[in-house]
């Protein structure tokens, strides 16, 4: 919502409660994923690190949001990494990806547990192609916020992830988190690429499972 109404309170009424075909470009996102070859560059005491790895996104669709006026349609994700060496976690992330259809604003909120948490923006229509959507360090609307020890030793500045669906179904993203680590004057390029297969369809929000349920 780019113009703040009077009205801030005033919610809409009969919003279709059906989340999939009210999704816009999200639609594409909605589901069980994997994706094997993974690549991810981050920052060790040596230098750059390069690590493969696999993953497994789980998109659902939630029941949509009212602030107020605004009305979100979201998907609710777990995104769990393993490096093809190791067997322990290599990165874990959970938050929405968030659909305006008013205004085609879209939102990711990540949350991870090194103790840091960002909400990226950026617009896009409906049948979109791809989707570029920003966080930067500092902004009080689509920021970063980190730990004391983060924000002291691996300062994160922006995140940046980009979002292309393939002709076969599948999508990529190319994440792009710039960090300023302690000691050093050139920004490091934390840098993730993967492309993801769908596994399971995505199950009804719980609305309409409700819904069908009563009918
Ligand atoms: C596919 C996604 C990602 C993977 C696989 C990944 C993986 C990693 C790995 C392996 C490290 C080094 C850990 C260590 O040395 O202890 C690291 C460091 C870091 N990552 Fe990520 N990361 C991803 C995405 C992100 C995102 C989206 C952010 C922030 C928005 C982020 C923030 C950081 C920070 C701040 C560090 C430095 C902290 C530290 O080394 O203690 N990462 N990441």
């Amino acid at each position: 919502m780019t113009n703040i109404p009077d009205d801030i309170f005033t919610e809409p009424e009969n919003v279709d409660p059906d989340t999939m075909t009210n999704l816009g470009p999200l639609r594409r996102l909605a589901g069980a994923w994997e994706g094997r070859k993974g690549v991810d560059l981050n920052p060790k005491a040596a230098g750059p690190e390069q690590k493969e790895f696999t993953e497994r996104i789980d998109l659902q669709p939630i029941d949509y949001q009212l602030n107020g006026p605004q009305l979100f349609y979201g998907l609710r994700y777990h995104t769990h990494i393993l490096a093809t060496d190791e067997d322990a976690t290599f990165h874990d992330q959970v938050g929405y990806w968030l659909w305006e259809p008013a205004t085609g604003l879209v939102l990711q909120t990540l949350a991870i547990p090194r103790g840091q948490i960002a909400i990226a923006s950026g617009h896009a229509a409906p049948d979109a192609a791809s989707l570029v959507l920003t966080a930067r360090r500092g902004d009080t609307e689509y920021g970063i916020c980190s730990t004391a020890f983060l924000e002291q030793a691996f300062r994160t500045d922006s995140y940046r992830i980009e979002v292309s669906f393939n002709a076969d179904g599948s999508w990529s993203y190319v994440l792009e988190t710039m960090l300023l680590v302690r000691g050093r004057t050139q920004p490091f390029q934390h840098r993730d690429v993967n492309t993801l297969v769908k596994v399971a369809e995505p199950t009804p929000n719980p609305l309409m499972l409700l819904g069908r349920k009563s009918a």
